[in-house]
């Protein structure tokens, strides 16, 4: 029998020779996205957050970068308490000798456009402006809102359109919030 085409949602990339596709988290890679998010993070607390929002139900998309090695990337946008149906982007790993080669970037925008198919109306994050500015991402735009996390590094990104609401009171998943 064949093997099965990959969904309309994966996207086979070259890179140098290097294919690297990116597609969902499926349960076999568990382990090996827990090893990538360590190895990016240098520490197990980001793998270990991976693992406890799946475990809670509270992952939404989980995106991985495959290549003949194995899993190079990872992605996860989880659940929030919010006036619209809104995303939390983190954490975005990218194994340390494949960084800066466009993995994380095409992750990112590979989960977006999964949020705005999938009808999610905003995502938020907490990061580096110079580098989430490059996916539409705005620190003005979540100056509204409540949240733990509000400041220069907490930024919004309207899916669809505009964001239903400009303030309001966000909540992020209770991994996080167990992690401050
Ligand atoms: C951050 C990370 C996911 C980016 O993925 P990547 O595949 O290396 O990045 P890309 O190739 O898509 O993009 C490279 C660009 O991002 C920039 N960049 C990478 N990390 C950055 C950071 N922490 N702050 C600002 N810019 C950053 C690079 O300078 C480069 O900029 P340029 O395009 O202007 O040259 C990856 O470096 C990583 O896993 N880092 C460790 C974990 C981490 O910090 N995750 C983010 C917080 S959740």
């Amino acid at each position: 029998m064949a093997a099965a085409a990959p969904g309309a949602e994966d996207e086979l990339q070259e890179e140098g020779g290097l294919a690297t596709l990116t597609r969902d988290e499926q349960p076999k890679d568990i382990a090996a996205i827990h090893a990538v998010v360590t190895a990016a993070f240098g520490q197990p607390a980001e793998a270990d957050l991976v693992d406890r929002l799946r475990a809670d139900g509270d992952s939404a998309i989980s995106l991985v970068a495959v290549d003949d090695s194995g899993i190079v990337g990872h992605v996860l946008f989880s659940k929030m308490s919010a006036p619209f149906r809104a995303l939390a982007l983190a954490p975005v790993s990218v194994m340390p000798e494949r960084q800066n080669a466009g993995i994380g970037s095409r992750l990112i925008r590979a989960g977006l456009k999964r949020a705005a198919t999938d009808g999610w109306e905003g995502v938020f994050v907490l990061g580096e402006p110079e580098y989430y500015r490059r996916f539409g991402f705005d620190a003005v735009l979540a100056t509204g809102f409540t949240s733990p996390y509000a400041g220069a590094y907490f930024m919004a990104l309207a899916l669809n359109g505009g964001l239903p609401m400009k303030a309001g009171k966000l909540g992020h998943a209770q991994a996080f919030v167990d992690l401050r």
